[in-house]
Formats: structure tokens, C-alpha cells, sequence
């Protein structure tokens, strides 16, 4: 008779169709059932194309059919409407799947390096400041950055009910994923734990009330960034990418990502767009001009703001007060942040 273990070994080996991860690891064996040899397995998908349940049950049946001493097999599938599906970037009450949390923003990029996280944490502070409750989450659990961006190197405690609270900073509520790591134990959270541990994480903490909750996304397409679009209820995405062809090739994969599962790309941020010399009052395009225009016109999105580079934005970073806090007036960056936040409210 086969064992549960034989079947989540079989079931290991089935993969989601367009993706290399399986469908194990993604969480959607919700139940494994053994009666003699006779097996039921629950798998959840959150999907509205057909061909998806079609493709995992073909390949589900072939693996455990394999598996010695094994019966009747039955796969019951519960199928829901992706994350996103029928909300809308204006959708306000867009019901996320995280408690206290209305509606759920990621921003990503493929290449890493490209401003991710100082776009997401002013971006944060433009919503904010545009009167929402919002909060920010690090998703990096190998390179946490945020903290470091607002400037606190306070640890979040545990409620009562076993809950995370955010830090507090500047009127947002602040989480990071590496947080509650141990300096030096990033590099052991690989895989399946990293997958576990993201699925647990922002259902843990404890929200309160929030109109928006930006999600700061690690670079690239790894087992973070699928568990999220995955599991997590996302009204879109903002994608961040600098303006040359190798930052848009990537941003193009992190797209792709997205829309596999539904995910509406809210735009494209293109940062580092070009810089303004004090010096000379000129305009250089230091990695050229109108990729993230041309990308954005590609993919049907809207292009939703340039920002600059700018020493004020990598010193206020460093400083731990975002630029968008300065009066839009006086700063060039400030005043794009504040733009892009008036488009995704
Ligand atoms: N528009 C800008 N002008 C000047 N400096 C910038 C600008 N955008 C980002 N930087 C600086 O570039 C560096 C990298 O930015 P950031 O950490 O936001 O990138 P990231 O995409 O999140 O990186 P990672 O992929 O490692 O998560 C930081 O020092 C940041 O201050
Ligand atoms: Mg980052």
C-alpha cells in the first residue's frame, strides 16, 4: 500500500504548466487521502484557463499511477478565479487575502539593482502622503533593504495572538521578511522553506487597516516572487526597470510572470532615467532614452512615471527619509513619486 509520502514524492515530479517549479511546492496539494491502496488528492488552483487543471491532471495521473501498489486514483480539483481576477487599479475595496489589508500592490524588477526598493518605499510614502493607510513590506529575505531606507533598527514583537505588528514610520506600517532571520541564517532559506515561510509570513502580521500594502519583491523570478503571485490575492504590479536593453529584457521575464497567473500590470516605473547636470542645466541620458516608453507600449501598459537620477534620492535613502517626504515643489524625484501615486490610488 502506498505511503502519503509516496504520493507527495510522485506528486513532486508533476509541474505547473509554464513554470519549473512543481506543484507541491507551490501549495496546491491541499489533501492526500489513502484508503487501501486507493488515493484522493485535493490540489487548489487559482486559474481561469482550462487548459491549466487539464494539464496538471494528465500529468498527476501519469506520476501516480507509476507508484507501486497504488489503486483507484482520484484528483479532486477546487478551482478559483486568479488573484486580481475582476478588480481593477481603482477597484478601492479589492478584497486582498491578507488580514487587514484592502489592496496589495507588488512592485518588481527582473534585473536587480535597478531601484526597486527606494522606488517601492517612495512610492509607499506618495500613497501615504496622498492621505491612505498604507504599509510596506520587504520581501528580500537575502538582501532586507527597507529598514535600512527608514532609517530603524527596531525589531517588531508578537501580539497576543501570536501576530507580527509593524513597525511604525512616518505614518506607515513597516514589516520586512528578514526581520525575523538571524543574521546569519538567510542562506539557508532556500527552496521549499523560503516557499513555506513567504506563505505563513504576510498572513501573520498584523495589518492594521491598511488601503494599500506595497509589497517590495526581490529581483528576478525566484521561489519568493512565484509563492507570492501564487498564493497571495495581488490587485497588480508595477514593474521597475532602468531605460537599456538589458534591464528591459528582464523586466519583460518578471511581466511574463505575472501574467501567467492574471496578475494586471499596473504600468512600468522607469528609474534612472536620465540626469539633470547642475553644473551644465543639460539633460543626459546616461543609459539611454525611451526603453521603459517603448516597453510600456509593447506590453499595453501605462508608462507611469521617470524618475531621475538624483544624489538627493541615494542620500535620503541612505539617510532613512525617503525623498518622496520632500515637498514635491522642490524635489524632481519627489514630484514624479507623487505623480505615479495619484495614477494607482
Ligand atoms: N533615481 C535614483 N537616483 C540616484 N540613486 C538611485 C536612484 N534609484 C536608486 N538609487 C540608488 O541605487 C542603489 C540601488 O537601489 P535599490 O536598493 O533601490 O535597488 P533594488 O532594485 O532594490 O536592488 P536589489 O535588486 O538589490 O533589491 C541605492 O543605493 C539607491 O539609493
Ligand atoms: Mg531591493
Amino acid at each position: 500500500m502506498p505511503t502519503e509520502q509516496d504520493i507527495r514524492t510522485a506528486l513532486g515530479n508533476v509541474r505547473y504548466p509554464g513554470f519549473s517549479r512543481d506543484i507541491l511546492s507551490f501549495g496546491l496539494v491541499k489533501g492526500i487521502q489513502i484508503e487501501g491502496g486507493n488515493v484522493t488528492v485535493e490540489i487548489s488552483i487559482a486559474t481561469r484557463d482550462p487548459n491549466i487543471p487539464r494539464l496538471i491532471h494528465e500529468q498527476a495521473m501519469d506520476v501516480l499511477k507509476k507508484v507501486p501498489g497504488i489503486g483507484e486514483v482520484k484528483l479532486n480539483f477546487d478551482i478559483k478565479d486568479p488573484p486580481g481576477a475582476g478588480t481593477t487599479a481603482s477597484d478601492k475595496l479589492g478584497k486582498s487575502s491578507i488580514p487587514g489589508v484592502k489592496k496589495v500592490i507588488a512592485v518588481a524588477s527582473g534585473k536587480g539593482g535597478v531601484g526597486k526598493s527606494t522606488v517601492a518605499s517612495n512610492l509607499a510614502v506618495a500613497l501615504s502622503q496622498s492621505g491612505l493607510r498604507v504599509g510596506l513590506c520587504d520581501c528580500d529575505l537575502y538582501g532586507p533593504s527597507i529598514a535600512h531606507m527608514f532609517g530603524t533598527d527596531e525589531r517588531p514583537y508578537q501580539n497576543d495572538e501570536q501576530q507580527i505588528v509593524p513597525i511604525e514610520k512616518y505614518g506607515l506600517q513597516l514589516m520586512s521578511m528578514g526581520f525575523l532571520l538571524e543574521d546569519a541564517s538567510p542562506v539557508i532559506v532556500r527552496g521549499p522553506i523560503a516557499t513555506r515561510y513567504t506563505q505563513q509570513f504576510l498572513r501573520q502580521c498584523a495589518w492594521n487597516d491598511l488601503d494599500v500594502l506595497v509589497l517590495d519583491l526581490p529581483p528576478g523570478t525566484g521561489d519568493i516572487q512565484l509563492t507570492i503571485v501564487q498564493t497571495v490575492s495581488l490587485d497588480g504590479a508595477v514593474i521597475v526597470t532602468t531605460p537599456q536593453e538589458v534591464a528591459l529584457i528582464d523586466a519583460r521575464k518578471a511581466v511574463g510572470m505575472f501574467q501567467k497567473v492574471n496578475v494586471p500590470i499596473l504600468g512600468i516605473i522607469e528609474n534612472m532615467s536620465y540626469f539633470l547636470c547642475p553644473s551644465d542645466g543639460k539633460v543626459y541620458h546616461i543609459f539611454g532614452k525611451g526603453g521603459g516608453e517603448h516597453e510600456a507600449k509593447r506590453l499595453g501598459v501605462p508608462l507611469l512615471g521617470q524618475i531621475p537620477i538624483e544624489m538627493t534620492v541615494r542620500e535620503s535613502g541612505d539617510e532613512g527619509h525617503p525623498i518622496a517626504l520632500e515637498d514635491p515643489a522642490k524635489s524632481a524625484s519627489s514630484k514624479v513619486f507623487c505623480e505615479i501615486a495619484a495614477k494607482l490610488r
